[in-house]
């Protein structure tokens, strides 16, 4: 072979005529899983064209690998941080909802009876995603992921016609993600389908899934063969304003060529809401792709800063839900479901049928009550139903006095583990029953101990790739992962073992190895995502991040935890003053830590990572690492966007004035806490003095 540096044009130009043709038909072997080269050949063959095309660049073909997508050979996608976070909605099911939420953002922002204007969009049931540009180039795109990082699916994302490689026009700021769903119109899918199975190859049981599925391709000559479409809805991530509303923002999207939904209103105060929702309901059965539903986004984008988000979700955004779909089926058997607290749920299992697009084969049956209160009994025929992501429901049964019923459905006494534990009624504070049954074997069970396991591996705890619920449940079947720290071992374990992962079923040497770089990739963990992967009970994502952010570090999380577990009276009120913290979390936390058995296991855990610190919260800014305690009534903010900026700013809220406080903001009818303030002397500020302190910030 020629070196490349001896090529003349004409060899040149041969030469990448050919190379173009034998690597695309490469491409569609691999494509077709039957590669006829070895990856390491294929390289060479991709390396010299590359190499020709840098010696001779206006000799680049149209079609040549470098031009098209498919040239990504790799074998898993790659994290990427978002800019911003892609938040989800919470969800509205009725008008009394719908107009909560109106309620809710007009009392936030001190509104009182003002028509506020929102935009009411078609809630698109595909998938999200985030494309970066900059200087109107896109450079970018990804999954949601857990909402923080998602994956780099740059390579297929460029294959849809809908999202454009430059930005038109002008105007935009250099660096903008632009978010919006990817989805498969109904047309397209039905003839995806129909082609798929003339050809014997897989269905998708809806749109959404078939699009999922094509995005998610590793090898984007497969995503670029399938007719998925994008419309753009939100912003993440902008380095510069460019709008003063949502409905301007999409305009300017539009402008700079994207889809953006036709059928989005703006429309003012609750019956602005709800005539839209009417509105999209009559549409529905019209349009060309599928909807789940109505987004109602507060119109100011400035609004829209100023009401910020809880936890995962935007206040200033909500979904207006469709109500669920429904279908008839024989409920076949009932069985108990062990959680990781314990707490024993009866599964209706049942003949599989389908509901809104999905096969449906369980659905949940809350709690014994449920059951007895329906008289839901096996053999009847029931009405099931489905809504969105949540678990399938048995809304009733059908004909209930039919003769020759069986028996009404006997909850047992005992967990369905092996070790049949007794099950107790749980008790309230106040010593009523309530209807929560639970197993009291708690480590010793089985099924509480794999559930332990699932939590801690899920998506908003370790979310560790390759290791799912089946994977798992083997691990700990065999014996091989009984506790988490055990999965950082598995590594070790499989080296010194004679019966290697890599033979097993279901797993082969690239798996294996994809397995162990994955649990290698999670050593490094953030701070809250270790607590909440933990699964103590009443500690949430939210609870988990205010415990990270008060404690900073792993090591003082633990002391503070054992110190509470002996019952030490400083560290629980240290506890209990952090802010939206309470007695429900002190006592799970206490519990949780006098195990001696919790406490091993944990530190055993602890061992295998490198807790990162807490992500240090804006620390430059007048209030940053002060404990604030707002007061008496605020006239110009509300409480909860008082407290919502202070954390923004890096402070701590507490509800209680202590020796620990560093500023009182008091309002008029401020009581005790400010007279105690003035004991303690600590800074006292009006609510004036306090939105100078903090440069405005409005
Ligand atoms: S706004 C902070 N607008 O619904 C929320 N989302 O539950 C940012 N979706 O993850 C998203 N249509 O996948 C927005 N017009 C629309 C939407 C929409 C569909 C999806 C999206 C998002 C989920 C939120």
């Amino acid at each position: 072979m020629i070196p490349v540096g001896d090529l003349t044009e004409a060899e040149a130009s041969d030469e990448l005529m050919r190379l173009a043709d034998e690597l695309a038909s490469h491409d569609l072997a691999y494509r077709d899983a039957a590669p006829v080269i070895t990856d390491a050949e294929y390289d060479v063959l991709r390396r010299r064209n590359d190499d020709i095309e840098a010696r001779f660049p206006h000799l680049i073909r149209d079609n040549s690998p470098t031009q098209r997508v498919g040239a990504a050979r790799a074998e898993q996608f790659s994290p990427v941080q978002h800019g911003t976070p892609m938040l989800s909605l919470e969800n509205a099911f009725s008008d009394e909802e719908a107009a909560d939420f109106d309620a809710k953002v007009r009392r936030f922002l001190k509104l009182g009876e003002a028509r506020i204007a929102y935009t009411a969009e078609p809630k698109i049931d595909g998938l999200s995603a985030s494309l970066r540009y900059e200087r109107g180039v896109l450079v970018q795109g990804a999954t949601r992921g857990d909402g923080r990082v998602g994956e780099d699916i740059t390579a297929n994302l460029r294959t849809l016609k809908e999202i454009p490689h430059r930005l038109n026009g002008s105007g935009w700021p250099d660096v903008i993600e632009i978010r919006g769903e990817v989805y498969l119109s109904k047309p397209d899918f039905a003839a995806m389908n129909a082609a798929a199975a003339e050809k014997e190859e897989r269905t998708y049981a809806n749109p959404r899934n078939a699009a999922a599925g094509s995005l998610r391709q590793i090898d984007p000559t497969i995503s670029a063969t399938r007719p998925l479409r994008f419309f753009a809805y939100a912003l993440g991530l902008t380095s510069a304003a460019f709008a003063a509303s949502q409905h301007e923002a999409l305009a300017k999207l539009r402008a700079w060529g994207f889809q953006v939904t036709p059928q989005t209103q703006r429309v003012e105060g609750v019956e602005g809401l709800l005539s839209a929702y009417r509105d999209m309901e009559a549409l529905r059965p019209t349009l060309t792709f599928d909807i789940d539903g109505v987004v109602y986004k507060v119109d100011r984008l400035d609004w829209q800063d100023r009401l910020g988000f809880v936890s995962r979700s935007p206040r200033w955004g909500v979904a207006r839900k469709f109500p669920a779909e429904q279908a008839r089926t024989v409920l076949e058997a009932i069985d108990l479901q062990v959680g990781r607290t314990g707490a024993v749920t009866p599964v209706a299992r049942l003949d599989p049928v389908t509901v809104g697009g999905v096969v449906v084969t369980n659905a949940t049956l809350h709690n014994a009550d449920e059951i007895a209160r329906k008289d839901i009994r096996v053999g009847d025929t029931v009405v099931v139903q489905r809504a969105g992501d949540v678990i399938p429901q048995v809304v009733e049964v059908v004909d209930p006095d039919r003769k020759g019923r069986p028996a009404p459905f006997q909850f047992p006494h005992t967990c369905p583990c092996p070790l049949r534990t007794p099950l107790a009624r749980e008790t309230t504070a106040g010593g009523a029953e309530t209807v929560v049954r639970r197993c009291t074997g708690e480590f010793a069970c089985p099924f509480q101990r794999i559930e332990h396991l699932k939590h801690f591996v899920s998506r908003r705890a370790f979310d560790i790739e390759g290791l799912g619920e089946k994977q798992l449940q083997m691990f700990f079947d065999e014996g091989i992962v009984k506790e988490p720290a055990d999965i950082f071992k598995l590594a070790a374990f499989d080296t010194a073992s004679l019966k290697k992962l890599k033979d097993r079923e279901g797993f082969g040497a690239l798996s294996v190895q994809n397995l162990f770089a994955a649990i290698e990739a999670r050593r490094p963990i953030a701070l809250d995502r270790f607590i909440f992967a933990l699964g103590i009970r009443h500690i949430g994502e939210t609870t988990a991040m205010t415990l990270a952010r008060g404690y900073g570090s792993a090591a003082a999380f633990m002391q503070a935890m054992e110190q509470v577990a002996a019952g030490d009276p400083e560290a629980i009120a240290e506890l209990d003053d952090l802010d939206q913290i309470g007695i429900a979390v002190v006592d799970a936390a206490g519990r949780y830590f006098k195990e001696a058995h919790n406490q091993q296991i944990v530190r055993r855990l602890l061992d295998e990572l490198d807790v990162q610190d807490a992500e240090a919260v804006a620390t430059d800014t007048a209030v940053a690492g002060k404990t604030i305690v707002f007061t008496g009534a605020l006239e110009r903010l509300t409480r909860d966007e008082a407290k919502a900026q202070a954390e923004r700013l890096g402070a701590k809220v507490s509800g209680s004035v202590s020796k620990k406080t560093d500023i009182v903001v008091a309002g008029p009818g401020a009581g005790s806490k400010l007279k105690t303030a003035a004991e303690l002397g600590i800074q006292v500020l009006t609510e004036d003095e306090w939105i100078t302190l903090v440069g405005g910030g409005l």
